[in-house]
């Protein structure tokens, strides 16, 4: 592996698509390597794009404009942080070697699609999961509930972030779960996933990478889910030896399935000694913002070294959590105000993604806390988020 001069003839180039909070970090830790950054996303000043050497605002899901801006840059990576891209066009790319796409286009392509990954998980690789069905129409979805009984869940097959999710307690939830699906679907093709719901202890994110050398796997990382988005999460998360090694086990095969090199965020959910697959994201996962204080080297540190074939170590440095910042209010160009009073513990960090633009639930900051175990990490990360006070910015 040989890294050239930014911004030169001998540039070594990486274009993320999708320039979110994860995206920022992951472009810190490539500008820390003298790698040339390129960042895009569907809309400007984006956080990644605030530190990238160059932005670009484009519709990711647009195969053309895709194609054209990737001919344009001609970057030696190409590294998606979202799920909503047009990922046939990212099979192109590869397979026209314009550039190598992260971790590969297939997994980009498969993991963009609930039916795709829960067929490759459970159908190939015989991992256990939920009990499932796929439903085209109204009549499909009420014959499956039927089938799978109640508590379930239904998701459109093409959506992210909780986005269009229902949980149906009863078949008079039905009808309306559909019509939710429906309106926020990623694209209009009416195609759901219905589960039954899993009565877990605790779910895990399996931070696992793949890098030059092998496989490696993270300390399991505990969260918890409101609406489909996390608020909370923790490293290490406390599990027994059986169940540790089922969630390696799983996380190697489906991510030795998806292939390629970089980070994936397994998806687990875990009850004594039994472990069910849930999902997986080919790239940092939210709930990892932990690592950037429990690691030696962060999911986004991971994520970097993998994709440029260098080393990596997954080694815990110190148990960790971390609290979501909300932005409280539908606002352009907030402030942020307590962050002094926040930091004032040594063991707190903060990070601010500087979005353009808030909302109401949006996630505008994290705070990280280290601690002796995790439930004083915990209270710690909770105790600094509270302190940060979004506020009208002028
Ligand atoms: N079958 C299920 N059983 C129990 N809980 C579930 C199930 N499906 C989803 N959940 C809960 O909802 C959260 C979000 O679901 P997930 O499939 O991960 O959607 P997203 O892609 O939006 O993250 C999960 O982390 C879990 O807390
Ligand atoms: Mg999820």
């Amino acid at each position: 592996m040989r890294i050239g001069t930014p911004l030169s003839s001998s540039a070594f180039k990486v274009m993320l698509l999708g320039s979110g909070e994860l995206g920022k970090e992951v472009v810190i830790e490539l500008q820390r390597l003298g790698v040339e950054t390129i960042a895009v996303d569907r809309y400007a000043d984006a956080p990644a794009q605030q530190v990238a050497h160059r932005a670009h605002v484009i519709n990711m899901t647009d195969a053309k404009a895709l194609r054209a801006l990737v001919e344009k840059e001609r970057p030696h990576l190409v590294v998606p942080e979202i799920e909503a891209i047009a990922t046939e066009e990212l099979l192109r790319i590869e397979a026209d070697k314009l550039a190598i796409v992260i971790p590969t286009a297939r997994a980009a392509h498969i993991t963009m699609n609930r039916e795709r990954i829960r067929r490759l998980a459970a159908e190939e690789l015989k991992l256990p999961t939920s009990p499932y069905a796929f439903c085209s129409s109204l009549e499909e979805l009420q014959a499956a509930a039927a089938q799978i009984g109640f508590p379930c869940f239904v998701k459109p097959v093409m959506s992210s972030s909780g986005k269009g999710q229902s949980k149906l307690k009863s078949a008079n939830d039905i009808a309306k779960a559909w019509d939710k699906a429906l309106t926020a679907g990623r694209v209009k093709e009416a195609r759901v996933i219905i589960e039954g719901e899993i009565d877990f202890d605790f779910e895990i994110t399996q931070l696992t990478v793949r890098a030059a050398d092998g496989t490696h796997f993270c300390e399991p990382i505990g969260h918890v889910q409101v609406d489909g988005d996390y608020v909370e999460s923790w490293q290490p998360q406390a599990m027994s030896v059986t169940a540790r090694e089922k969630a390696r086990d799983m996380a190697g095969k489906v991510t030795a399935a998806l292939g390629g090199h970089g980070i994936f965020g397994v998806e687990l959910f875990v009850t004594g000694d039994d472990v069910w697959f849930s999902e997986v994201s080919p790239r940092p996962h939210d709930t990892g913002l932990v690592t950037l204080v429990s690691q030696y080297q962060s999911e986004f540190a991971l994520h970097a070294r993998a994709i440029l074939g260098l080393p990596v170590s997954t080694e815990l440095k110190a148990p960790g959590a971390s609290a979501v910042i909300y932005g409280g209010m539908d606002a352009k160009a907030i402030a942020f105000e307590g962050i002094g009073e926040a930091l004032h513990d040594p063991e707190v960090e903060l990070r601010l993604f500087g979005k353009p633009e808030s909302y109401v639930k949006r996630r505008m900051g994290v705070a990280l806390a280290r601690g002796a175990n995790t439930d004083e990490a915990r209270t710690r990360a909770k105790h600094a988020a509270h302190r940060v006070r979004p506020v009208k910015g002028s």
